[in-house]
Order: structure tokens, then C-alpha cells, then sequence
């Protein structure tokens, strides 16, 4: 497979193209054109094979090609391309939410579709919102993020969100009333530590610090990554989760859990809060979802929350949001035919099959010229360098592009190396990421 496969478009034609998150001048005098994908690989468009080390964007989980979510796709849109969900309905639409309420972390089976990860995020955060107000709560209006937390680039998301470069253009309309909670990033007590550290699980606590300054009455909601990715892999200390939970409990502060990246699957459960055992009241989802194939994001609610809506004159519309392409059924049938591949397949419980050999692979890099951690759980591993004096991400900028030159696709934020491959990987793609990487940060200044 290294014929030719598209023909590599000139310099010029890559202008009209404003691409996201990316260095467009440093892309297009030197662009890495993906053309074609299969399993567990891509190809680029002068043909060229590369090992998938981060499921395309952490969503491809099943791998790529799968033709039975094409094939799903393929019917469905032939069948009925679209039909809306304001005031409609259309069959595939509740299948795939009876079916997600199934794998769903206990009670929450109340599910509303979004696009994306970002439109689930600020969805949360309005259902928190309008929750509290429909109780008769509406002075509990602020909202907890924290500091290094990605949530996607909605308002919503980038106001709780805590990285600095999405939020320092947009400071004039950040949402009002937000504050964030210490991250749990810390290389002095838990560098190199083997799944989750030890250390940290009192930095919950900053919570109550938080309460005590606001008050719990003017507070709806928390929103955590329960495992960060964006940030360059951001892991909770044991106990840090149930704690977080518990605190909110008391002062009636609703706790959303952002699994875009930890859903269907990645670290072994289905739901990241299934596998540390703490259910949030609201739980954003998207990638997985869709194996990739198409854009779909959902928001999973506790009943009790749909049900505090559910009131008032039959005849009125209970939540005032919504997109044109909530519960698109091209998506939804990408969806069903994605749950599908992962319970034939096992594949949302694969990680914590693989995760000690993942885990050996990654920490054997320990070590190496640069490296000061290593964080691994699941199938989500990052290697962190020292970044160059005076030149942030550099190093992890190099590193990233001689992996790519090498056939090995990883992810880099600043001087973190970043990798979450499709769960359908087999020991020698471990080795070979691992090798390659390894191989890289050896002759990289
Ligand atoms: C935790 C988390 N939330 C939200 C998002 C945003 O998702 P999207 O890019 O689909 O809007 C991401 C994307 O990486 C994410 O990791």
C-alpha cells in the first residue's frame, strides 16, 4: 500500500484552508497530509505508512475503516439523510439513547445529543443552570472549573476551562461568576508514578476553600476531566474524585464529569466514572462515541435532573436548546453500529487488559535525555521533557514531528508527549510507538 493515493495538493492550494489549533504558516511550507486509514494506520498522500499512536484525536477507539459503522452510515443516509428533533422524532434516535442509558454509570439514563465535545460541554453547563432554576434555586449561578481543564472551546468551556492560551484572547467574554480549583499536575511528589499518584487527593479539598468564599448557595455546578488529555495527561490522585464528590454532595453542587476523552473505553470501563467508582450528576461525552466516523457529541443526565423539568403545562417546551443536528440519524446510526463493534469486540474493556504491558512500555523510557515524567492509565500514556530555556514546546514540537517523519503519529501540547491509540492495538504497535519514540527523544537535543 504505497502507491500514490491522492495527488498532494501545491503550496498555494493550501491557503484558503484556516485550520484549527494549528501553526498554518509552519504546516503549509511543510504540511503532513493524511489520505487514507485502516485499522490501526494511516496513509499519507505520497503513500506512506503511519502507526496511529492517539486514535486520530483520541476518537477512532475501535480503529479505522470499520465498515460496519461505513456501511451503517451509508444505509441510514440513504434511507432518510435528515429529519430534525425540535418537536419530531425519529426511531434511530431513541434506540441509541436506550442504548447508551445501558452502558451508562448508574441512573444516568437520560441522554441529549450534541455535535461535538465543546456543544456537550456548554450543554452541561446550561442543564446545571437551568436545573437549579427550575428547583427554585436560580442564585446558584456560579460555576467551579479548574486550573488546566480543557472543556472544549464553547464560551462555557474555555470560561471553566483553566488553559491559559484558549482563554487569555477571550478574557472580555469570559461567562461571569466562574473560579477554578487547584490542578493536580505535580512532578515534585508524583513523577514517574505507575496509574494514578498517591499524593494530592487534599487538593479536593480547595472546594470547600472556594465554598467558603462564595458560598454554596450562589454554586451549581463543578466540572472535571476525571483524566485530563489536552493538558498534556493529567491524572487524579486516588481518592481526589470520590472526595470532590462527596463535598459536592453536601453543599447541593451538581458535579460534571467531562469524559470526552475517557468515554467508551479508553481506560477500561466504559466510563471513566465507572472505573473510579464516582458517578457525577452530569457526564459529557463525544469521539468515542462515533468510533470517529461522524460528529456526535452526548450529555448524560441523572433522572433526577430530566425530571426537575418536567413540569409545569404539558404543552411547554421544558429546555429552551438544542441543534439543528441533535440526534442527526447518519450519526446516530454510526453510533449504534460503533456500540456494536465495542461489545463484539470487548473493546470497552480492552485497556484494562492491556494497560500493565502499556504501562512497562511507556515507563521504560524513563531515563532518557530530557525526560522528567511519566504518566500512564489505561490506554492513555504521556512523557513529559524539560522544556528548552526560553522556548516552550520546541523540544516537544521536534520530538512530535521526527516520530511522524518515522511513522509513528503521537500527540504534543507544549513539552508533553501524548499518546491514546485505538484500543485494538497489539503488543508489537505498543513496542513500535514506544521504540520509535524512544528512538526520538535519544538524538533530540
Ligand atoms: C475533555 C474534553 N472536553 C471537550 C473537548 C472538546 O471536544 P470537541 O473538540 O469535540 O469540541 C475535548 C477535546 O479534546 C476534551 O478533551
Amino acid at each position: 500500500m504505497n502507491a500514490q493515493l491522492t495527488p498532494a495538493p501545491s503550496n498555494s492550494d493550501l491557503d484558503s484552508f484556516w485550520m484549527p489549533f494549528t501553526a498554518n504558516r509552519q504546516f503549509k511550507a511543510n504540511p503532513r497530509l493524511l489520505a487514507r486509514a485502516e485499522g490501526m494506520y494511516y496513509w499519507t498522500a505520497d503513500g506512506r505508512e503511519i502507526l496511529d499512536g492517539v486514535a486520530g484525536l483520541w476518537c477512532v477507539n475501535a480503529g479505522h475503516g470499520r465498515r460496519e459503522i461505513t456501511d451503517a452510515v451509508t444505509k441510514q443516509l440513504s434511507t432518510m439523510d435528515y429529519a430534525p428533533t425540535f418537536q419530531m422524532g425519529h426511531p434511530i434516535a431513541f434506540e441509541l439513547a436506550n442504548r447508551l442509558a445501558k452502558i451508562a454509570p448508574p441512573g444516568m439514563d437520560r441522554i441529549f445529543f450534541t455535535n461535538s465535545g465543546s456543544e456537550s460541554v456548554d450543554t452541561a453547563l446550561k442543564i446545571a443552570l437551568a436545573y437549579h432554576r427550575a428547583r427554585g434555586q436560580g442564585q446558584k449561578i456560579r460555576l467551579i472549573g479548574r486550573e488546566k481543564g480543557y472543556h472544549g472551546v464553547g464560551f462555557g468551556g474555555i470560561s471553566v476551562g483553566g488553559m491559559v492560551n484558549n482563554r487569555k484572547m477571550y478574557a472580555a467574554a469570559m461567562i461571569p461568576g466562574v473560579d477554578h480549583l487547584p490542578h493536580t499536575l505535580d512532578l515534585e511528589h508524583n513523577a514517574y508514578t505507575r496509574g494514578l499518584p498517591q499524593w494530592g487527593a487534599h487538593l479536593a479539598n480547595d472546594l470547600e476553600r472556594l465554598i467558603a468564599l462564595h458560598d454554596a448557595s450562589t454554586i451549581a455546578a463543578v466540572i472535571v476531566e476525571p483524566i485530563s488529555g489536552s493538558a498534556g495527561v493529567v491524572l487524579p490522585p486516588a481518592g481526589y474524585l470520590k472526595r470532590l464528590r462527596e463535598i459536592c454532595d453536601k453543599n447541593d453542587i451538581l458535579l460534571i464529569f467531562d469524559e470526552v476523552i475517557t468515554g467508551f473505553g479508553r481506560i477500561g470501563k466504559a466510563f471513566a466514572s465507572l472505573a473510579f467508582d464516582v458517578t457525577p450528576d452530569l457526564m459529557t461525552t463525544a469521539k468515542g462515541l462515533t468510533n470517529g466516523a461522524m460528529p456526535m457529541g452526548a450529555v448524560f443526565s441523572q433522572r433526577k435532573i430530566y425530571d426537575a423539568f418536567m413540569q409545569g403545562p404539558e404543552g411547554t417546551i421544558e429546555l429552551f436548546h438544542g441543534y439543528t443536528y441533535s440526534a442527526h440519524p447518519a450519526s446516530c446510526a454510526a453510533a449504534l453500529a460503533t456500540l456494536d463493534v465495542y461489545s463484539k469486540e470487548g473493546l470497552l474493556t480492552r485497556a484494562a487488559t492491556l494497560s500493565p504491558q502499556w504501562e512497562n512500555a511507556v515507563h521504560s523510557l524513563r531515563g532518557l535525555p530530557h525526560v522528567i515524567d511519566i504518566r500512564n492509565y489505561g490506554l492513555i500514556g504521556a512523557v513529559e521533557l524539560e522544556p528548552r530555556t526560553g522556548k516552550p514546546g520546541a523540544r516537544g514540537f521536534e520530538v512530535f514531528l521526527k516520530c511522524f517523519e518515522r511513522g509513528v503519529m503521537v500527540r504534543q501540547t507544549g513539552d508533553t508527549i501524548a499518546m491514546s491509540p485505538p484500543l485494538i492495538i497489539e503488543q508489537k504497535q505498543i513496542e513500535r510507538i514506544v521504540e520509535t519514540l524512544g528512538a526520538v527523544i535519544r538524538e533530540t537535543a
